[in-house]
């Protein structure tokens, strides 16, 4: 078993969600390869975890990595959003830590990267859904070009979408590859070789797509919350500024309502060294909400 992906935040998440008492039990919602599991298990003895991932390929390297922690782990292949909906009252603590893994990038096999010729997938769950050459040969030139836009902010939305739609011409678009090379010669030279690389927010918008991220993300808020004991804290790691933007407005919103207390007050950041060391750690942005006792909720 290799691990490639690096958790992000780690001390901050440990000394912000680690359990107040014995015996507490926590739901890692996005476990991954297990990094968050494995520093909350090993740093606190007493804890028990329940970890859950849409990607049983993943989750399979979670297993093997955590299983000397024996019953103190349990595993769960499936939404979170689904889980957490037949779990209510249950959890002191719940950890999401949204997007993908540098597993999907770098070992998948199933085209999140752009710098790979792997097959156009970018499904999670290889089991149901559209993969992502679904969705570039089935919609409209004007669709393609709003969902870059409104995922991802893809600024030359509507030349990339053009020009999928020319190629589709030519036959279905198969391959990560052969979609960056069609992005890569419909944009302006300086976007071309700007630091990021052109495919960059087209393969983000479209993994969002596929794996219906923005859809399902109020309901992982909402269930997450249900699924939170009186007293339960909920933590949030963002890397995309428009999911951040939906936690932030959720959270404040339960905090209007009088639900919720902040226990973050604006979102915590990497540190400069932490970037240095892992710089996709950059863009995370942690946020946690505690669930107000019955009594204060009253
Ligand atoms: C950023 S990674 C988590 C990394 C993990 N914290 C670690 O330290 O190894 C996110 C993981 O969550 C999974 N995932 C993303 N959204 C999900 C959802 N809504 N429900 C279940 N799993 C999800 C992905 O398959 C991926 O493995």
């Amino acid at each position: 078993m290799e691990v490639v992906h690096t958790p992000v935040l780690i001390e901050e998440t440990l000394a912000l969600l680690g359990p107040r008492k014995n015996d507490e039990f926590m739901a890692d919602g996005t476990i991954g390869e297990g990094g968050h599991s494995e520093a909350f298990l090993r740093g606190f003895p007493t804890i028990h975890v329940v970890g859950i991932d849409a990607d049983r390929t993943i989750l399979e390297t979670a297993k093997e990595r955590l299983a000397e922690f024996g019953s103190r782990i349990e595993f769960h292949a499936g939404w979170s959003h689904v889980f957490f909906a037949g779990a209510p009252n249950t959890f002191d603590t719940i950890l999401i830590d949204s997007g993908i893994s540098v597993f999907h990038y770098a070992k998948s096999g199933r085209g999140f990267s752009f710098s790979k010729d792997e097959p156009l997938d970018m499904r999670l769950d290889t089991g149901q859904g559209k993969s992502a050459a679904d969705l570039v040969a089935g919609l409209s030139e004007k669709d393609l070009a709003n969902l870059l836009f409104n995922n991802a902010e893809e600024r030359y939305s509507r030349r990339i979408a053009r020009a999928v739609v020319s190629a589709r011409g030519h036959g279905r678009i198969e391959s990560a590859g052969a979609l960056a090379d069609i992005i890569e010669r419909a944009v302006p030279p300086a976007y071309r070789h700007a630091r990021l690389h052109p495919a960059t927010k087209t393969f983000q918008a479209l993994r969002m797509a596929v794996n219906s991220e923005l859809i399902y993300l109020p309901t992982l808020l909402e269930n997450a919350m249900n699924a939170l004991k009186a007293s339960g804290r909920l933590g949030f790691i963002s890397f995309e500024s428009l999911t951040d933007r939906m936690v932030k407005l959720f959270f404040r919103e339960q905090y209007k309502e009088g639900r919720v207390t902040m226990t973050t007050k604006s979102a915590v950041c990497a540190s400069v060294e932490e970037i240095r060391q892992n710089p996709s750690s950059r863009s995370a942005r942690l946020r946690i909400i505690e669930k107000k006792g019955e009594k204060e909720n009253i």
